[in-house]
């Protein structure tokens, strides 16, 4: 459930109609409903009450400072990976003590913020960050809280882009080498090692694999105990999938069932949990609106041309995502769906949104919607065919505003310089 819906046969943010927006900002632009990020944060965490957890919402899937005010203010943690993201973090109000840092590839510089910001805890993945993180606290005086991630070997059966977990992924230590990494973990200065980290993708549409995982973990808590370590602290990443078609809905496990998996598999340990998600928290609470350019018939299709593309919204070029198109105008009931093509004006031919969707007629200079959007959309643009970033809004009941808004193409090549030899 979103609050993205039609009232007087227009589309509406909650209680604002989208083209309003689209005469204040132009086209394209993203768009966040205050009500269903609340909503989706309230749905995840109820669905882990009395687990003695932290949400730390992942910040790369939407990582615009209202969104995340907004969450910080409903309780949120943050999952960084970044200096970056962890900068953010904190500039949105979330307490140092609720942020983890996960990631392959820390640079020192990222690690010594980490220390010297005080942050909840940092996620090892290999011994080489492992040994370096040492070095650094151990010279600042300081003891890291860290977790080792482990890479359990587990298919998560999601995109394979998106995948994490398996063997042969460079994320996290293999579950068979991570007892030893432990031990050795504990022999070095400035490490406390408190807990285990695990994440094994993201989209993912059933529950079994999660299950396999959490068992894993589950596993080694009582093997590592009984070698002495004082393991406190679970971190199990995020990863749940949402429909991004309508007919989807019944494919997606609700975080109700994830919640209860969970505590089946792990909540007899007594350790302190966090969680990392970010789709099911940002990705139907923000849609993408664009204005039709064109519409084009060749001998087999129709293309609907808009205005955004795969720069703006790079998930069907990347990894074949399907989401959901809504016309802004309702749909009549005696309207004929046609099936159309919507594509970009980006020149690539994998700038197409849709393949095959089945719209009412449409016409230049209608809005279209694109639905859930919220999560891994903004954040994975870029100013690809020097175009500008789009705007984002947040909407609060009948409310709008630009939280972020578009770049003068004069902003946009500011950082760029040409050698004396060119001038
Ligand atoms: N924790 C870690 C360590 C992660 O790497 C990720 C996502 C998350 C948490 C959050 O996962 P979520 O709950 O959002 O599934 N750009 C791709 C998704 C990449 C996910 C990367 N890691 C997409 O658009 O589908």
């Amino acid at each position: 459930m979103h609050h993205f819906i039609y009232k007087n046969g227009l589309l509406h943010a909650e209680d604002v109609p989208l083209p309003q927006i689209a005469k204040a900002v132009g086209t394209p632009f993203y768009c966040y409903s205050t009500a269903t990020l609340t909503q989706q944060y309230t749905i995840f965490s109820n669905a882990i009450e009395g687990l003695n957890a932290e949400v730390c919402f992942a910040i790369k899937a939407n990582s615009n400072l209202a969104v995340l005010s907004l969450l910080a203010k409903l309780g949120a943690g943050a999952d960084v990976v970044s200096g970056g993201e962890l900068r953010l973090a904190l500039k949105a109000g979330v307490p140092s003590e609720k942020i983890v840092f996960s990631g392959v590839g820390k640079t020192e510089e990222e690690l010594r913020l980490a220390l010297d910001t005080g942050i909840g805890q940092i996620n090892v993945e290999s011994e080489p960050e492992l040994r370096t993180l040492s070095a650094i606290a151990a010279d600042a005086g300081k003891t890291a809280l860290i977790a080792l991630r482990i890479n359990p070997d587990v298919d998560p059966g999601s995109h394979d882009k998106i995948s994490t977990g398996r063997r042969t992924d460079k994320f996290g230590i293999s579950w068979k080498l991570a007892p030893s990494l432990y031990r050795t973990a504990r022999e070095l200065p400035g490490i406390d090692p408190a807990g285990i980290a695990v994440h094994i993708g993201s989209q993912i549409t059933s529950l079994g694999p999660f299950e396999s995982a959490f068992l894993r973990v589950s596993d080694m808590v009582t093997k590592l105990r009984a070698d002495g370590f004082n393991i406190r602290t679970l971190d199990l990443g995020g990863g749940l999938g949402v429909p991004y078609v309508h007919d989807d809905n019944a494919i997606v496990p609700t975080p109700k069932a994830y919640g209860d998996m969970v505590r089946r598999t792990v909540g007899h340990l007594g350790c302190k949990l966090a969680f990392e998600p970010g789709r099911i928290i940002a990705g139907n609470a923000g849609i993408l609106v664009t204005r039709v350019i064109y519409v084009k018939d060749t001998e087999d299709q129709r293309f609907i041309i808009v205005d955004a593309g795969m720069n703006d919204l790079v998930r069907p070029a990347m990894y074949d995502a399907n989401h959901d198109v809504l016309t802004v105008t309702e749909p009549r009931l005696k309207d004929v769906l046609q099936p159309v093509e919507i594509v970009g004006p980006v020149c690539e031919t994998a700038d197409r949104f849709t393949k095959e969707s089945y719209l009412p007629p449409i016409k230049p200079g209608d809005l279209l919607a694109i639905l859930t959007a919220g999560a891994y959309g903004a954040v994975m643009s870029s100013s690809y065919n020097t175009r500008p970033l789009v705007p984002e809004v947040m909407v609060r009941s009948e409310e709008f505003f630009a939280i972020r808004r578009r770049p003068h193409f004069e902003e946009m090549i500011a950082l760029e310089g040409l050698p004396p030899w060119l001038k």
